[in-house]
């Protein structure tokens, strides 16, 4: 099967009252961590490509990677670019097979946001390709861009059908409180999203997917692993696991991952040279380090996402 767009996926998963997830990639044993447990959790899949990662890896090798690993799963996986900043790194997806990609004009004002997202959707539709815009400003890094909590902003649900209408996305994210890296909400608080939010957007937007960035649990068990083998992450904290269950339930059609991949990844290898501070072939901590990113995307697609034996 070839890379597929996200239509038929977000249909389903919306009448289905599920989630798809969305897990960034940035080298292959990540993308095979989470190909391998999709696969043998028959789970649709979206492997997502930030801009950090293309200029890390080099979108040729990401897309091969990709690639391989759709011939290796025979799944439905759609290749979407993450945080597209400018109609150029969309084009540049677009041409070179993705999809699907983001654009990301939620910093701009809302009449530049809808010109930018209408230009790339215009572009992207008539190559078959679909587009995610964002509406509402989420806290947290991204491509070394941090916003922080004062500059943050929920969506506006009154904005949605107008940007919607005039853009011709296919799937919108939204921000209900949710932030990327992880530290998502302060240490001993009450983590709590926007669901009022969530739901008025959907009352609106009858049947149309919405999309939840900065959704990583941030797992207690890495952290704590990650603090007891030489790390410093005290406070970090994610968004609670029933609470993602509740929006995938609901419209939200996108389960955005990436922290947690990372917190599986470093605490393994942290772990492995803690107990083998003697080893220095790759392969070594490589490996363990893809089997816990693995054993984590199966956790999020049965017991968070439900997307499991829907491919
Ligand atoms: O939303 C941001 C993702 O976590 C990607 O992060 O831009 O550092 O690759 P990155
Ligand atoms: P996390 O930092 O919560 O994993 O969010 C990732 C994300 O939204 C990628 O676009
Ligand atoms: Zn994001």
């Amino acid at each position: 099967m070839p890379l597929v767009t996200s239509t038929e996926m977000f249909k389903k998963a919306y009448e289905g009252g599920y989630a798809i997830g969305a897990f960034n990639v940035n080298n292959m044993e990540i993308i095979q961590g989470i190909t391998e447990a999709a696969m043998e959790e028959k789970a649709p899949l979206i492997l997502q490509v930030s801009k950090g990662a293309r200029n890390y890896a080099n979108p040729t090798y990401l897309k091969k990677l990709v690639e391989a690993a759709v011939e290796e799963t025979g799944l439905p996986i759609c290749l979407h670019l993450d945080h597209g900043d400018s109609f150029e790194t969309c084009k540049s997806c677009i041409d070179g097979g993705f999809t699907s990609v983001m654009i990301d004009g939620s910093s701009l004002p809302f009449e530049e946001n809808i010109a930018l997202a209408k230009k790339v959707v215009d572009y992207a539709h008539d190559r078959g390709v679909v587009v995610e815009a964002e509406l509402g400003r989420l806290a947290g890094i991204e491509d070394e861009v941090k916003v922080s909590a004062e500059n943050s902003s929920y969506t506006r649900p009154e904005e949605v059908e107008e940007f919607v209408g005039r853009t011709g996305v296919d799937s919108l994210a939204i921000a209900i409180g949710t932030s990327h890296g992880a530290y998502k909400f302060k240490y001993g608080t009450n983590p709590k999203l926007r669901f009022d939010i969530l739901e008025e957007v959907s009352k609106r937007l009858p049947g149309f997917p919405i999309v939840l960035h900065g959704a990583s649990s941030v797992i207690p068990e890495f952290v704590e692993m990650i603090n007891k083998y030489g790390g410093n992450m005290p406070g970090a904290l994610g968004v609670p696991e029933e609470q993602l269950r509740k929006a995938a339930s609901m419209a939200v059609c996108k389960i955005n991952i990436d922290s947690d991949l990372r917190l599986a990844m470093t605490a393994t290898i942290r772990k492995y040279f803690a107990e083998h501070p003697d080893h220095f072939d790759p392969r070594q901590y490589l490996g363990p380090a893809r089997t816990a990113i693995k054993e984590m995307v199966r956790h999020k697609i049965v017991d968070v996402l439900g997307c499991n034996g829907k491919a």
